[in-house]
């Protein structure tokens, strides 16, 4: 698979040179590949806002490299193809919603890219098409749920066209209803419309549905892999203060009173089947 985003040994420093420098990255390796759904988890502070802030260039590597399609994200010239490449929601919607009606917020983005009038609209009608937003399209966005805005703030970013978008907890503050919303639609521009797409969160029952996933530990990858064979390494995994997988905990407590449930659960929909297998056997 072709690499769209590539660190080597990427450091970063906050606060650098001072007394209150902290290392927030250590020598991080990892890619993203064209075309997946990349998970990044792990705790607190461990690195992942950090990590994704140097993706589109808002952040510059203080040792190392990271390549953006080959373009370095420490040489500004590179900036404006980069932040063409890559699209940020980040965790708190209000903080990206600008104007007054949704459909002129989505058009804000493709507006600044200079494109003629008819791709404006045409592309505002895509995005909103895209994350079923079409109702809402006049409505003032403090109108919105929490969980409608985020896909406002996603339609916003979609409608630049980026090849790969990150999500920097976009569900931490949405009710459940909200975050399985944000989730399907992610899950959606990926499979349907080809986008790449990074996903930062806690919650290990969206990292079951991501490709492959990363964990972060004080700066450093900890772990990398697909969550399938991940979530089997139950020591690390505790080590690393995350959780499991509500489905995988449900199997394992099950397993543990002597059900005959397969192991390597971690989505729901596994369990299900799982569970009609064995009431079949019963
Ligand atoms: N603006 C900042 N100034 C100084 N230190 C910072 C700043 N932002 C983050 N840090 C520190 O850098 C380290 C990594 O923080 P980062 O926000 O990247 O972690 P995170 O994994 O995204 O955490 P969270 O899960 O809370 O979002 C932490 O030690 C944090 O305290
Ligand atoms: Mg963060």
């Amino acid at each position: 698979m072709e690499k769209l985003i590539e660190t080597t040994n990427l450091t970063y420093f906050y606060r650098s040179g001072t007394k209150d420098e902290v290392k927030a990255l250590d020598k991080v390796n990892m890619n993203v590949f064209q075309g997946e759904i990349l998970a990044i988890t792990g705790q607190n502070g461990s690195g992942k806002s950090t990590l994704a802030r140097h993706f589109n260039a808002l952040l510059a590597p203080g040792h190392g490299d990271i390549l953006v399609k080959g373009l370095s994200t420490g040489n500004k010239d590179n900036i404006p193809e980069i932040r063409k490449v890559i699209g940020m929601v980040f965790q708190n919607p209000d903080n990206q919603l600008v104007s007054s009606i949704v459909e002129e917020d989505i058009a804000f983005g493709p507006e600044n890219l200079g494109l003629p009038q008819a791709e404006i609209i045409e592309r505002v009608d895509w995005a909103l098409h895209t994350l079923n937003l079409e109702d809402l399209r006049n409505e003032p966005p403090h109108n919105l749920s929490e969980g409608q805005k985020q896909q406002v703030a996603i339609a916003g970013v979609l409608a630049m066209k980026p090849e790969c978008i990150v999500l920097d907890e976009p569900t931490a503050h949405l009710d459940p209803r909200g975050r399985r919303e944000v989730l399907e639609s992610a899950i959606r521009l990926n499979r349907e419309e080809g986008i790449t797409i990074v996903l930062l969160t806690h919650f290990m029952n969206e990292v079951v549905h991501c490709d492959r996933m990363i964990v972060m530990e004080n700066g450093s990858v900890k772990m990398e892999g697909s969550p399938g064979v991940i979530f089997r390494k139950s020591e690390e995994i505790k080590t690393a203060g995350l959780d499991f997988p509500v489905a995988s905990q449900i199997a394992e407590g099950l397993r543990r009173e002597g059900f005959n449930i397969e192991p390597g659960i971690i989505k729901t929909e596994e369990l299900l089947e799982s569970l009609c297998q064995l009431k079949s056997s019963i």
